[in-house]
């Protein structure tokens, strides 16, 4: 036995160097860790189990018999984090560039297999020079095998990406069709086609970094959920966002401990918002005072920045908190912000994780930009996903609520559980100047002084709509409420909302307006 055993620490020792010591030399040099030291960073120490650590290629075109390696290229296995359960796979750069064989998307399949057998997320991590090209369509089939997984996973368990090396072609659509994509700056690309291609197809000369580097997709594409400069913060950042989900669709997120005799009046928030209507303020400001520890992870910081969303926790419980932001585009809903609040409401919904929505929307962004590119079925996109969520939802309406947006953002007529409004909130169909040039039109082209006619129209409707008691005289409004109450009353809601059940009709799936 004792010769069997040392033979087993050797072979073990084997798959574990991977591509061997140079291949791990020139990927340091990269800047980049390797698959084995990302998972140790990523998961509780001792916690990593593997599977597969000595499957290889099957292949022998090209001289890859010759060639084969223990593992093939990917480390896949189960790990805890946090004390909690996790499927992952990390592929091997060292090993043929991480490309995808079909031995090696096997390996994937196989942990995405049971994950969701056991209901745990999935994280994979990405480093790949894409389909194994000397395997050609079984590299191919196996991509498409993973493609397949990663759908009929979606909104059963939570699925994480993370791009740190390449990740080209149609490799891309695996990591897009999971719920959260991470990069890390400069060392991580993703696109459809490369550079060389782009010039000889559109002539457009773009490098690396600009085509599909994380500043790209963070700001320009929204195909990125998270940046950060290393590796180490990807990581860290992963273990905090698993921290705020559940382990699959049944389940709940964890909740933290919460001493609710505490105090929950806040001062601070009766003066966080300016007095002059139009005066923008940072929506992030009224977040930190109103969840926990003033802990918010934000989802796609810096892509249509005039919504935020991201996930925090409010009296312990886990909330995803959707909010317009003022200092960007007044907090106007355009295509991106609708398109990337829906999305968020989604996964939320899908994961049993409550809403929080903080609103300040002086309505959609008009222009022909916009209507062109099709606001409407975007703006759709929206209103559908909070029509839709069953999760406990709650809405506090801090400032504007006009128009079309005010029914979007979670009001009580698409199933809003609790919805309060500050004294400073304002409700109607659009803003007091555009009103009144509609509905006075007449009275102030036929007055004598038509500016003096206009202020006097302007603060009757500012008298009779700029404010919360309208909605709630109708009972759309539950509750005006002091800003310094805030925090009590969205912890009791959420408290109280624990055992919200809701439901829609049966159906085999929605149509959402893609
Ligand atoms: C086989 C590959 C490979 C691949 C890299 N390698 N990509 N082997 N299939 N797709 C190997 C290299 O031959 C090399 O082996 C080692 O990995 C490291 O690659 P380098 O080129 O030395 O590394 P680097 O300079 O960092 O460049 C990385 C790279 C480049 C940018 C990823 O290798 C590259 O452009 N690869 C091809 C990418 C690509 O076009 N893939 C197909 C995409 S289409 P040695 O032995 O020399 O160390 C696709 C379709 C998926 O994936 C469709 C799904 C539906």
């Amino acid at each position: 036995m004792k010769s069997k055993i040392e033979q087993l620490e050797k072979l073990r020792e084997e798959s574990k160097t991977g591509g061997g010591e140079d291949k791990i030399r020139v990927q340091h040099e990269k800047g980049k860790l390797t698959a084995r030291e990302r998972i140790q960073l990523l998961v509780d120490e001792g916690s990593f189990s593997e599977v597969d650590m000595f499957v290889k290629h099957r292949s022998s075109d090209f001289g890859l018999e010759k060639q084969k390696y223990s593992g093939d290229g990917v480390v896949t296995g189960f790990a805890k984090i946090n004390g909690r359960q996790i499927a992952l796979f990390s592929q091997d750069f060292t090993v043929f560039g991480g490309s995808l064989s079909e031995t090696n998307a096997e390996k994937i399949c196989k942990i995405m297999d049971m994950a969701l057998k056991l209901g745990i997320p999935v994280i994979g991590l990405n480093d790949s020079g894409g389909a194994r090209i000397q395997e050609g369509v079984n590299s191919l089939g196996g991509y498409a095998d993973i493609f397949l997984r990663n759908t009929l996973a979606s909104g059963v368990v939570p699925q994480i990406s993370a791009i740190l090396g390449p990740c080209a072609g149609g490799a891309v659509y695996s990591p897009a069709i999971t719920d959260f994509v991470f990069m890390v700056n400069h060392t991580s690309h993703m696109f459809v086609t490369g550079p060389n291609v782009v010039k000889t197809v559109t002539h457009e000369e773009v490098s690396f970094e600009d085509l599909g580097g994380a500043e790209t997709h963070a700001t320009k594409s929204g195909v990125a959920h998270f940046v950060f400069d290393s590796e180490v913060e990807i990581l860290e950042n992963i273990r905090k966002i698993v921290g705020f989900l559940p382990l699959n669709w049944k389940d709940n997120a964890p909740e933290t401990k919460f001493d609710f005799s505490s105090n929950l009046i806040n001062e601070k928030l009766d003066s966080v918002i300016p007095d002059t209507p139009n005066k923008p303020y940072n929506m992030h400001d009224v977040i930190q005072l109103l969840i926990d520890d003033g802990d918010f992870l934000e989802v796609q910081p810096n892509y249509a920045q005039n919504i935020i969303v991201g996930f925090g926790r409010v009296g312990g419980v886990s909330v995803g908190v959707v909010a317009n932001q003022p200092a960007v585009l007044a907090g106007v809903l355009d295509i991106n912000a609708s398109v990337k609040g829906a999305r968020f409401v989604r996964f939320c919904d899908a994961f049993n994780i409550p809403l929080l929505v903080l609103e300040d929307v002086p309505g959609f962004l008009p222009g022909t930009e916009q209507e062109w590119n099709g606001i409407i079925r975007h703006g759709a996109k929206l209103l559908f996903a909070f029509c839709e969520a069953t999760v406990p939802k709650v809405t506090v309406i801090v400032r504007k609520a006009y128009g079309g947006a005010y029914d979007v953002m979670n009001s009580k007529h698409i199933r809003g559980d609790f919805n309060y409004a500050w004294p400073s909130a304002e409700i109607a169909v659009m803003g007091p100047k555009g009103a009144v040039e509609i509905i006075f039109k007449k009275e102030i082209s036929q007055a004598d002084d038509k500016a003096e006619k206009l202020n006097e129209v302007l603060s009757f409707y500012i008298d009779k709509f700029t404010n919360p008691y309208i909605a709630a005289e109708r009972g759309f409004i539950d509750e005006v409420i002091i800003p310094r109450e805030t925090r009590l009353k969205i912890i009791q809601a959420f408290q109280l909302l624990k055992t919200k059940v809701d439901s829609n009709p049966k159906k085999k799936h929605c149509n959402i307006p893609l």
